[in-house]
């Protein structure tokens, strides 16, 4: 199983976008470019629900699966199916607060390995756990980064991006300080528009930046939004949107990149 944590300290830059589509679209393959479908496991480590608002599974009176994670490093009875054949879930909600003090009390166990731990143990079930994160570094999300192999950093180049992308090149030391075996497979241009500024923030991401950029970008639709309306990531909800095809070739990019893991050709 490859773990992959979507990331970016900034808020509303299209990490759940990213995060669950990606999970989607690995887990329903790609029938033209001959791709099968992997068995993906899609954790929601925020708070505010957004990835399990979106496939059905928020519940805001109970402790959600994920706050017992972090609290227990088990998985046992911690996941939860979807409608999607090839795909379950970890949901998140607003108890992550109480379980990141309960953590911060328990000084008696390893603090930062409960995600590692808990994942270990269905590594052999899954070929890809898809982390969607919050915009902060809390203890869940510290969490998330030691069981992580690979981080990509959605990007939203808007008006003040340009003072975003230094802030990022720190976001990204801090995060790779915390696991320094995670690769950083690629920064991706998120609910692009076309504007001067964007051009310029582009430029320098691509050529000065130092970062692996991806070169698919993810047009802004407005599809995305009336998507989020209907509880739909935007490729079920309209595959024909920019925003959608784009979801399709980045994904289509990141498995030629760095490889495809599906059932009986894992490594
Ligand atoms: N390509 C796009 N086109 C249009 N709207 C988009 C696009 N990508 C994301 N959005 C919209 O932007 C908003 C923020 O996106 P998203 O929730 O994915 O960001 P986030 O980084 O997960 O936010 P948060 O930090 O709050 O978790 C949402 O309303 C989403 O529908
Ligand atoms: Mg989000």
């Amino acid at each position: 199983m490859k773990t992959i944590s979507v990331i970016n300290l900034k808020g509303g830059v299209g990490k759940t976008t990213t995060a669950t589509s990606l999970a989607e679209l690995l887990a329903e393959g790609d029938k033209k470019r001959k791709r099968p479908g992997s068995r993906v496991l899609l954790f929601d480590n925020d708070k505010q629900g957004n990835a399990s608002k979106l496939f059905g599974v928020y519940d805001r009176e109970h402790e959600a699966q994920a706050c017992r994670i972090l609290k227990t490093g088990r998985i046992a009875g911690n996941i939860t199916d979807t409608q999607e054949p090839n795909m379950d879930i970890i949901p998140c909600n607003y108890f992550m607060e109480l379980a990141e003090l309960d953590l911060k009390a328990d000084q008696e166990h390893a603090q930062h390995e409960r995600y590692k731990a808990a994942l270990d143990e269905v590594a052999g079930h899954y070929d890809y756990c898809i982390i969607d994160n919050p915009p902060d570094l809390g203890m869940n999300v510290i969490n998330a980064l030691v069981a992580t192999d690979e981080i990509i950093i959605p990007v939203y180049l808007d008006a003040y991006s340009l003072d975003g992308l230094e802030e990022l090149v720190e976001q990204i030391n801090q995060i790779r300080a915390l696991n320094p075996k995670a690769r950083l497979s690629g920064v991706l241009i998120a609910d692009y528009e076309k504007t001067d500024t964007s051009e310029e923030a582009e430029a320098w991401l691509r050529n000065r930046s130092g970062f692996p950029v991806f070169v698919q970008k993810i047009r802004h639709s407005k599809k995305v939004k009336d998507a989020t309306i209907y509880g739909q990531t935007p490729c079920h909800y309209n595959i024909r949107s920019g925003a959608a095809q784009d979801y399709k070739k980045f994904v289509a990019e990141y498995v030629g990149l760095y490889g495809h893991q599906a059932a009986g050709e894992r490594r």
